[in-house]
């Protein structure tokens, strides 16, 4: 099992690549795990909206969820900035393989929980977590992870591409850089392997040496996905990747996504309604720092249990 994500002593290490990015990952792959228990609500299957939370603090999940294999079970997690509590009770199980997309307006919380996922949140002070989070099965705040290992096979995109001052070709292949990987051939293959796999190939193929800072904000973002997927990650957590992109870039990473999907997990936050109806599986809605209800994509957005959600998927509000 994934024991390299383990330190043999103590300490948690607080230690992060420049970007926050993925690094290379030299873990074995995940293994299924148990299913987390949390607060979860099984939503009745009375119908239309008969699921209204009496008790607003648990979450109306769907039954559907109960079919997937979990790569990332997040158990009655809370998260306080502070005196400020950011997260309330959140319980959810991202399932492998799948897109998973969290929803909800502004300030509800979506990115602070895809970073606490691979604990970005521990470069803010005064954060506090409750509850758990585990990934494979391991305590994702353990004080035994590493939380190094952890991040290479738990990718972050960021909302705006961040490329380094640096060629295409060594921002790809940053991670195995950092690594100590040097075997010119190896790191070519990478190079192109993960150009493919982001869409970006064809593009810059005839300008690998080149900076990437002269790209569209588009291929910024697709290098930005190329560097993640070097690392050879598990999971891809993105915050809104699209929100800085024209309708064109946007396009090429839904497509990108489609094909990600199934290799990799995907945990998107996106505020585009259209955007998680046609890319992803499973749709997460979060108000107020609570996970509301959680089901199958299509389900959220046809029939959803809460009067809270088709409110929002309906564009009521938010
Ligand atoms: N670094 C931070 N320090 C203090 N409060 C924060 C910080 N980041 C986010 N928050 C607060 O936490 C809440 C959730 O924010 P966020 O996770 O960014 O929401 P979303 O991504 O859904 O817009 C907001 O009230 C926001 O002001
Ligand atoms: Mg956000």
């Amino acid at each position: 099992m994934k024991q390299s994500v383990m330190s043999a002593d103590g300490p948690p290490q607080r230690a992060i690549d420049m970007s926050g990015q993925a690094m290379p990952n030299r873990s074995p792959r995940v293994q299924q795990s148990i299913h987390g228990a949390g607060e979860k609500r099984r939503a009745p299957s009375l119908g239309h909206l008969e699921a209204v939370a009496e008790d607003e603090s648990t979450t109306v999940t769907h039954e559907a969820l109960e079919t997937e294999s979990p790569v990332v079970e997040i158990d009655n997690f809370s998260l306080y900035y502070g005196a400020k509590q950011a997260l309330f009770n959140v319980s959810m199980n991202v399932p492998h393989g799948k897109v998973t997309s969290m929803v909800g307006p502004s300030g509800c919380g979506k990115s602070t929980l895809l970073r606490s996922v691979n604990r970005l949140n521990d470069l803010i002070d005064h954060v506090r977590t409750e509850g758990s989070m585990r990934y494979g099965g391991m305590d994702i705040y353990s004080r035994n992870i590493n939380v190094i290992e952890l991040r290479k096979s738990l990718g972050m995109v960021f909302q705006k591409p961040n490329p380094f001052p640096m060629s295409i070709f060594e921002n790809v292949v940053y991670p195995l850089r950092i690594d100590g990987e040097k075997r010119k051939n190896v790191l070519m293959e990478v190079c192109e392997r993960s150009l493919r796999g982001a869409a970006l190939w064809d593009e810059v193929k005839d300008r690998l040496h080149e900076s990437a800072l002269g790209m569209s904000g588009g291929q910024q973002q697709r290098l930005c996905i190329a560097r993640a997927v070097a690392a050879s990650p598990d999971v891809l957590l993105m915050d809104e990747p699209c929100s800085a992109l024209d309708p064109i870039a946007t396009a090429k990473i839904e497509d990108l996504i489609q094909e990600l999907k199934g290799e990799y997990t995907i945990l998107i936050v996106t505020h585009n309604m259209q955007q998680a109806a046609r890319t992803t599986d499973y749709t997460a809605f979060m108000y107020l720092g609570r996970l509301i209800e959680y089901g199958p994509t299509l389900d959220m957005f046809t029939k959803p249990r809460c009067r809270q959600t088709e409110d929002y998927m309906t564009g009521r509000f938010g």
